[in-house]
């Protein structure tokens, strides 16, 4: 993969699964990382195991003031900004005949106005210092709705408009936006339901490839995607899931 060594990133979410994978990806790759969450302890504790190449910022993503102060602690601290994964992200299940409007906006803010926040900053810095790139991960349920996820499936899906929006506009400030979509992936957020064997089994008769992802196989697309590699990339949605998206035929095979 071209090189993206002395490179500096911010990695929203990045203190557990996915975002946690990327984190260790661009240290593997030599590039220095501003890790934003909410977990302080974990934070510290990264910052302490890599210090002088990661800083941790306790950074809540729904509030703009946050976003504000990481971008320019990552630029005081490493000097420049030249990509950012805006990972983080959760949802407060719920049916539509039911479900409050505080646990709607604590997923939609969370999930798409957070992304917003954290897109508006760092392309503002990027605009004036030559361009960057930057990857918002989505989900498949940007495209298949899930039973409870009216929530988590409407702000995904505008997640993946806002990075076809963001494309567009900064395309002329050489700043490349794209999105990765993961299916299942195993991590704490999803562990609760794969952790019960019927739910697992479930899934996986979705799932041709009958597995979950891990963490480290979206971190390399997500780096792929920021990478000079992906140059001509723009406004993308990469699906990232084992062929789910693609499984809603019947397997007839069981019949012939
Ligand atoms: N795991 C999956 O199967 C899956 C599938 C599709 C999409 N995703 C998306 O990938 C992203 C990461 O998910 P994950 O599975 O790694 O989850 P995770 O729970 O392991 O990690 C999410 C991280 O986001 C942080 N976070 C939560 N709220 C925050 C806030 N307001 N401000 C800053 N940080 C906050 C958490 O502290 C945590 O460290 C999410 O956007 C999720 O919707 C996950």
């Amino acid at each position: 993969m071209a090189d993206l060594s002395g490179k500096v990133a911010i990695v929203t979410g990045g203190a557990s699964g996915i975002g946690f994978a990327i984190v260790q990806r661009l240290l593997k790759e030599d590039v220095k990382v501003a890790v934003a969450d909410l977990n302080n302890e974990k934070l510290k504790e990264l910052e302490k195991a890599n210090k002088g190449n990661l800083i941790g910022c306790v950074t809540n993503v729904t509030k703009e003031s946050d976003i504000e102060q990481l971008v320019n602690k990552t630029v005081q601290t490493f000097g420049r900004l030249d990509y950012a994964f805006n990972v983080a992200g959760a949802s407060r299940a719920g049916a539509i005949v039911e479900q409050s409007e505080e646990d709607w906006d604590f997923t939609v803010d969370l999930c798409l106005k957070g992304v917003f926040f954290s897109v508006k900053h760092e392309a503002k810095y990027m605009k004036e210092h030559g361009g960057g790139s930057i990857v918002n991960v989505a989900s498949l349920n940007a495209h298949v709705p899930m039973f409870y996820g009216a929530a988590y499936s409407s702000a995904k899906a505008g997640v993946e408009m806002l990075t076809k929006n963001a494309a567009l506009e900064l395309a002329q400030h050489n700043i490349r936006v794209n999105a990765i979509l993961p299916g299942l992936v195993a991590t704490p957020l999803t562990s609760s339901l794969t952790n019960v064997e019927a739910i697992n089994e479930a899934y996986m008769e979705r799932i041709p490839m009958r597995r979950a992802g891990e963490a480290d196989e979206m971190a390399g697309p997500a780096l792929f995607l920021v990478s000079d590699d992906a140059s001509y990339v723009n406004g993308a949605s990469l699906i990232v899931d084992g062929a789910w998206a693609v499984s809603g035929y019947p397997d007839l095979s069981k019949f012939m």
